[in-house]
């Protein structure tokens, strides 16, 4: 058996030690919000944070995270996620929206840790987050936007 608390709660899972992550999340737990782009750690669509880091949940064995708090997209909570939620609406920034999760939990990520940060930071962060859709300039003002937000100076 497998514990993972997964956005708060605590899971006991009968599962392969080698399945991916990504799969628990999906499959085992039920939430999919979280994608599968490539499963090969190069697109981001599967990205969660794992005590708060962003990973790829695609290539991560779910033995690796055993006992760990997981967060995914459906538990992306507080000021912060609320701020990413408003921005990306308020930029409209989806087109078909597959890559939007891993996108939200890799700025997340990094407005955590840079609260103010700037174009290249943003492009250094984000940069294998692939769209295929090509939302770049629309992630970049959300993220903008929320950081604005979260930090009380959005109008
Ligand atoms: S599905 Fe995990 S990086 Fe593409
Ligand atoms: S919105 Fe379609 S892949 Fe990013």
């Amino acid at each position: 058996m497998i514990r993972l608390k997964v956005n708060g709660q605590t899971h006991e899972l009968d599962v392969n030690p080698d399945k991916p992550l990504l799969w628990v999340i999906r499959e085992d737990i039920g939430l999919t919000g979280t994608k599968f782009g490539c499963g090969m750690a190069q697109c981001g669509a599967c990205t969660v944070h794992v005590d708060g880091e962003a990973i790829r949940s695609c290539v991560t064995p779910v033995s690796d995270v055993a006992g760990a708090s997981v967060t995914t997209i459906e538990g992306l909570s507080g000021a912060l996620g609320e701020a990413l939620r408003a921005a990306w609406i308020a930029e409209d920034v989806p087109q078909c929206g597959y890559c939007q999760s891993g996108q939200i939990m890799a700025a997340a990520e990094l407005i955590a840790a840079k609260p103010h940060p700037t174009d290249a930071d943003i492009d250094s962060a984000m940069d294998d987050i692939l769209c295929r859709c090509g939302t770049y300039q629309r992630i970049r003002k959300a993220i903008h936007l929320a950081a604005r937000t979260k930090a009380g100076e959005a109008k």
